[in-house]
């Protein structure tokens, strides 16, 4: 556990030294100017604080984004007929190049793209369980619950409830298209959490797993390992010990 500890404080230390080094090669610092790491110089923030700050960041944004990007290429190995209209949609938009540039602007009209991650995130929750102590006294359904209780919120239970989601098991992307916005009731589809302590990276992370599954599909074609099944492993970030899987075979330029 210690080593895991040092090695995870050494690769923090280092991302800081690489930054600090960068801010003072002007070339390099015109180009990073809103770097996250630059706001946090900017607000004198140093030694351990800042250290702490950069570990939250990695921590929370690494392993989480990549379990979302897995399960995708996972859901999407196993779907021919959503892989191939999704591919369409990617190639309508940034050109049929497998090698073509795709823009932030081509990723916000990809709302395909969009519905696949989300229901790809539905179906494979990445943090399952959050939790809340209250600040005061509450009074719900008969049950008085004291200032300080701990609430668990199963987020993987919303996500599959029937109660909120038609055919939960069913992977049908279609139910995030815009013309079904409308179905999904508020705060019933949270892979983010909500409220004031939700994922203050979420945009973010959406738009790194829109970018990786568009660039993979533009230049892959998926194909599903027979045989293989998930086997989950529930913890803070949900994966699976058998890993996601896939053969990626070349399209032809
Ligand atoms: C698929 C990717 C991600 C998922 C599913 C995810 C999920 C979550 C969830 C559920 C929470 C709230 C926990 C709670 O309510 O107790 C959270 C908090 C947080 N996330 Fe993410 N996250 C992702 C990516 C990222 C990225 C890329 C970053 C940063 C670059 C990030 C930074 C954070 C931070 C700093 C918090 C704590 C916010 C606070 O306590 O106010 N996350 N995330």
């Amino acid at each position: 556990m210690e080593s895991v500890l040092n090695t995870i404080k050494k690769f923090t230390r280092d991302v800081i030294a690489k930054a600090e080094a960068e801010r003072q090669d002007s070339v390099v610092n015109e180009k990073s100017k809103i770097h996250l790491i630059d706001i946090l110089f900017d607000n004198k923030l140093s030694g351990e604080t800042l250290n702490d700050q950069i570990n939250t960041f990695i921590l929370a944004g690494h392993d989480t984004v990549a379990q979302a990007m897995g399960f995708t290429l996972y859901e999407l190995s196993r779907r021919s007929a959503v892989q191939q209209k999704l591919l369409e949609e990617i190639q309508s938009i940034a050109g049929k190049d497998p090698n073509a540039d795709i823009t932030y602007k081509d990723l916000q009209e990809m709302k395909y793209l969009e519905a696949v991650v989300k229901e790809s995130m539905r179906l494979h929750v990445i943090v399952p369980v959050i939790e809340r102590k209250i600040s005061h006294d509450i009074q719900h359904n008969g049950i008085r619950y004291p200032k300080d209780t701990t609430f668990m919120f199963n987020i993987d239970g919303i996500h599959k409830s029937e109660k909120y989601f038609a055919n939960p098991k069913e992977y049908n992307p279609n139910r995030f298209m815009p013309e079904n916005a409308h179905l999904i009731l508020k705060n019933t589809f949270v892979p983010f959490s909500v409220g004031p302590r939700d994922c203050i990276g979420k945009l973010y992370a959406m738009l790194e797993i829109k970018f990786f599954v568009a660039k993979c599909i533009q230049k892959f074609e998926l194909l599903p390992v027979e045989n293989h099944n998930l086997k989950m492993l529930g913890e803070i970030v949900n994966k699976s010990i058998t890993g996601t899987p896939v053969i990626f075979k070349e399209r032809p330029a």
